[in-house]
């Protein structure tokens, strides 16, 4: 892949009314987009000591498609502190204190069959499907950037499937504008309360699936799931729910797919996501580690 650090996206292209912007902002973005995983990789030494060059190298994959991949020589080093000074290389600082993370605000995704953990997806060893990370958070506390680090494979299965939420957008508002103007209502898209045993512990949060973040970049909202949400009730709606969910399971030269392994991860604008089902060696057991931001990648 063949990107300069100057290029730049041409500033606030998802104005609905600014076509001019918005058409020189997919120019911009559809040239040289990367086709393969292995154009988002960029080979490092230690993710907590990246040098100027491994930086840029990510930083310039991020700008360009809101992710980029790395293969460290750290293996399996379990040493948590490697993805807090990774992020920070990228302005990555405010941690979601998650319900499951760990003290450090960092969470261990592995299988853990202990009640706080019983019924969340991540826990287990089952597939989930697209999403981006808290679209259950209120509007307030979105989660814009995204870490992973895999500390062990599993040993089989496990994959993730990505997708840049601004090549969707782009393929839906070129379908019919309207179906952008439908899901970035304030109402658009609901996920109900969690009550467990009488007891709830986060109220129903209700928000746009796209939104603008201040700064006039683009941040997505979605879980593909069918139950347990609730979508604005009109037709435009469900257009816009049914292409959108097409979108998603049409595979194309947008859609990679790959799985993390031993000192691999991802760094990340909260980009869409899958992880398929999987299957443990019990003597080594998956394990990543996932931070999740309030911060977007510096720069980008
Ligand atoms: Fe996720």
């Amino acid at each position: 892949m063949n990107m300069q650090p100057s290029q730049s996206p041409p500033p606030f292209p998802f104005d609905l009314e600014d076509s001019a912007a918005y058409e020189a902002w997919c120019e911009w973005k559809l040239k040289d987009y990367p086709t393969r995983l292995g154009d988002l990789v960029v080979e490092i030494g230690d993710p907590a000591a990246l040098t100027g060059a491994e930086h840029d190298a990510l930083l310039q994959r991020v700008r360009k498609t809101n992710m980029a991949l790395y293969a460290s020589a750290r293996g399996n080093d379990p040493d948590k502190g490697l993805i807090r000074a990774l992020g920070r290389r990228f302005g990555l600082e405010r941690l979601d204190h998650n319900m499951c993370a760990d003290d450090d605000a960092i969470t261990s995704l592995r299988v853990q069959p202990d009640a706080l953990h019983q019924g969340y997806i991540p826990y287990s060893n089952r597939p989930i499907a697209w999403h981006t990370d808290g679209y259950y958070n209120d509007l307030e506390h979105q989660i814009l950037g995204l870490l992973l680090h895999c500390v062990q494979p599993a040993a089989r299965g496990g994959a993730n499937e990505l997708l840049d939420h601004e090549i969707l957008y782009m393929q839906l508002r070129d379908l019919d504008p309207e179906y952008i103007r439908a899901l970035m209502h304030p109402r658009a898209m609901t996920i109900p309360a969690n009550v467990v045993d009488g007891e709830e512990l986060r109220p129903a949060r209700t928000g746009p699936v796209f939104m603008r973040l201040p700064g006039g970049q683009l941040h997505m909202r979605y879980t593909d799931r069918s139950r347990s949400i609730e979508w604005r009730d009109d037709p435009l709606t469900r257009e816009a729910v049914a292409e959108l969910k097409r979108l998603l399971r049409t595979r194309s030269p947008y859609h990679f797919e790959g799985t993390l392994q031993s000192g691999q991860g991802l760094v990340s604008n909260n980009v869409l996501h899958t992880r398929s089902g999987f299957e443990d060696d019990e003597s080594r057991p998956r394990i990543l580690y996932r931070a999740r931001y309030f911060d977007r990648i510096g720069g980008t």
